[in-house]
């Protein structure tokens, strides 16, 4: 599986010839190069779109990418997606429940500690994260979420390769909830997301891990438009 950091907390995934995209949000989002929001857009054939949670910083450019990939597939939960399948947007909505296959894998909804709205305020069903098991890696991205015992749950269904925590703090985990994380996770290896896109989530990068690094764990900071493979 190829993990590419766009910025935030979107991610793009590669597998079983694939493209999921992660929670997009890049054409309002500060930080990113507009010019690489071209060539994804352009370039990149994106298959689903996957949204953990309805706030406008993980569901910005749905659309954007929908309009550009109508063969595409958001899968969400209950809520999320159908608000965009009144969109006319082709959607698969879940719920906090077991393992659904895909061709690329099996997806499970767990749960968040968050909340989940739309930018007018529609109700955007519970928040959640993705587990996401598959012959090329089992990977645990949180969205956004407090540290919650709830975690202790995710390696009963199998050991993970690496967890995408935030670690921004103030609306989610920060770095030291991200390490405990790790344990009630059973994963050493972190890719550390929504952090520094706003002044209301500063971290120190190199401090952050640092503090992974003296406890024997890898916390991955990726610079935008970069990947690595599990
Ligand atoms: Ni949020
Ligand atoms: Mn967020």
């Amino acid at each position: 599986m190829k993990i590419t950091f766009l910025s935030h907390s979107t991610l793009l995934l590669e597998l079983h010839n694939k493209k999921l995209l992660i929670d997009p949000f890049l054409s309002d989002n500060p930080l990113f190069d507009k010019n690489i929001l071209k060539t994804y857009l352009n370039k990149i054939n994106i298959d689903y779109i996957l949204i953990t949670h309805a706030h406008y910083d993980h569901v910005c450019d749905v659309e954007l990418f929908y309009r550009y990939n109508k063969n595409s597939l958001i899968i969400s939960n209950y809520e999320i997606s159908n608000f965009f399948y009144s969109k006319k947007i082709k959607t698969y909505g879940m719920n906090f429940g077991s393992f659904v296959n895909f061709p690329f894998g099996k997806l499970k909804y767990v749960w968040a500690s968050h909340s989940s709205s739309f930018k007018n305020g529609i109700f955007g069903g519970n928040p959640g994260g993705f587990l996401l098991h598959s012959d090329e890696g089992n990977i645990y991205i949180s969205g956004d979420t407090s540290l919650t015992k709830e975690m202790c749950t995710i390696p009963n269904f199998g050991k993970l390769n690496i967890s995408i925590l935030p670690i921004g703090g103030r609306f989610t985990m920060d770095v030291k909830d991200a390490l405990i994380a790790t344990e009630y996770l059973k994963c050493n290896k972190v890719i550390g997301v929504h952090y520094n896109t706003f002044d209301s989530i500063l971290i120190n990068k190199e401090k952050s891990k640092n503090i992974f690094y003296k406890h024997y764990k890898n916390l991955i900071l990726m610079n935008s438009n970069t990947s690595i493979n599990i």
